[in-house]
């Protein structure tokens, strides 16, 4: 080893492998080694976040022999990184040379040259990429602790957790494996919605809660044995506190993330109708009572509890929705959903002003069903953390199941149908059987 000289490896390292191990051999054979661990935002901001959070993976580094120290990296580019650190030398793999670190590769050049450091770049080692082990490694990340934690690292870890609305196993499967490629890096829904609307209409039963909680979560458990991404459960308004404990009790087992519960009292109706005129909104400080409760029998602290807020909806405005905001998040609340029928997103931006300016401010849910216009980008920019695309698969099927039985009919017979229609070889291999 040579004596004195520092080497700097950037390295996420959820799964360690041989590959992690050959990086740091090498940089160790060059001097001692500073591993600048990606934090989980920092990875966020180009894939999932990692299976293991950043203290975990510190541990493992620091306790391999190759290693001299751990820092955090927080960003990508290795940049500030470097200039803290100022290393001879910087160990990476040579598959970074194109894809998605093409550029941050250009700037550590650039930037070692100004005190005549060198990238050093063994060999990848082929065929071991974590992803791979990821794969095999699924079984383990559905598992019901792992998935309920889950939510909460994103939250903590993303700028925006984009959740779509799930009605049955199917519509998670697309949830579960649709992504993007968008300047090369890859977009994709973190989660799924299990909606009591579209979880109803499929089931050909209005929202006022004629599905019953235990129907509700046996369609949630088929939707849990073939997905791994988080689920938020809407609850409605949470039913009896009485019996709460074990309504969270099923969730947690069932590995839900999230239980959304919203404040209003009597027969249940859609929020989305126009006239709310029989829609009464619970007492604050009773309802604050029903979050306390859910805190209280949760098992794990990551099960979040997400208060909803109806005063809008039911025409109360602002400072109703911010005295409540406030109570609810002293009783424990996780985050608040500030819900809303019009056609902006001006009234919930409104109230995101003020409560942002409150010591007990909490993150905000957006369910952007009738101001479907605005971007995720405003969102974030007020104070939004988690955004629900409530509705938009089961708006999107029915339409289509209709049209096509409507051309049907019309025709006489199927054939007409077939254009609009996936082929039959592609329905048939689209659940694989492995
Ligand atoms: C749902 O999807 O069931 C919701 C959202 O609770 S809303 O339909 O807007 O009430
Ligand atoms: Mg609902």
């Amino acid at each position: 080893m040579k004596k004195n000289k520092k080497v700097y490896v950037g390295l996420s390292a959820d799964i360690l492998h041989k590959g992690h191990i050959n990086i740091l051999k090498t940089a160790n054979s060059y001097g001692d080694v500073y591993v600048g661990l990606l934090t989980d935002k920092a990875i966020a901001s180009y894939k999932n976040i990692p299976y293991l959070n950043y203290e975990k993976r510190k541990i493992v580094l620091e306790n391999i022999k190759y290693v001299k120290k751990v820092i955090p990296q927080r960003t990508l580019d290795y940049v500030e990184n470097l200039n803290l650190i100022k290393p001879d030398f910087v160990v990476h793999g040579d598959d970074w040379k194109s894809g998605v670190q093409k550029k941050t590769r250009k700037r550590v050049i650039q930037t070692l040259k100004i005190w005549s450091g060198k990238l050093i770049e063994p060999k990848y080692t082929k065929n071991i990429s974590s992803t791979s082990i990821k794969k095999e490694l699924e079984n383990i990340i559905a598992s019901p602790e792992n998935r309920v934690s889950r939510l909460k690292r994103l939250m903590k870890s993303k700028n925006i957790v984009r959740i779509l609305e799930s009605h049955n196993s199917l519509t998670g499967l697309i949830i579960e494996n649709l992504s993007i490629k968008e300047n090369k890096k890859k977009i994709e829904f973190d989660g799924m919605w299990s909606s009591s609307l579209t979880d109803s209409a499929t089931k050909g039963k209005p929202d006022n809660s004629s599905v019953d909680f235990s129907s509700r979560i046996a369609s949630l458990n088929e939707m849990m044995d073939v997905t791994s991404k988080p689920l938020v459960f809407d609850a409605d308004n949470g039913g009896q506190l009485e019996h709460l404990s074990f309504l969270v009790r099923s969730l947690e087992r069932s590995g839900a993330s999230a239980i959304i519960m919203e404040d209003k009292v009597g027969l249940k109706k859609n929020s989305l109708f126009k006239n709310q005129a029989d829609a009464k909104q619970d007492k604050p400080h009773i309802f604050a009572n029903k979050i306390k409760k859910i805190c209280n029998s949760r098992q794990q602290s990551d099960f979040m509890v997400i208060a909803r807020i109806e005063s809008f909806i039911l025409g109360k405005g602002l400072n109703d929705a911010l005295k409540r905001a406030e109570i609810y998040s002293k009783a424990g609340a996780d985050a608040i959903l500030i819900h809303s029928k019009e056609k902006t997103p001006a009234e919930i931006f409104l109230f995101a002003k003020k409560f942002r300016k409150s010591k007990n401010f909490i993150p905000l849910v957006s369910v952007p069903s009738t101001y479907s216009k605005v971007y995720e980008n405003d969102l974030i920019k007020n104070g939004f953390k988690l955004v629900i695309y409530a509705n938009q698969l089961l708006r999107a099927a029915y339409p289509a199941m209709q049209n096509t039985a409507k051309t049907i009919l019309k025709n006489r017979r199927a054939f007409e149908a077939d254009k609009k229609i996936i082929p039959i070889k592609e329905i048939i291999s689209l659940i694989k059987n492995d």
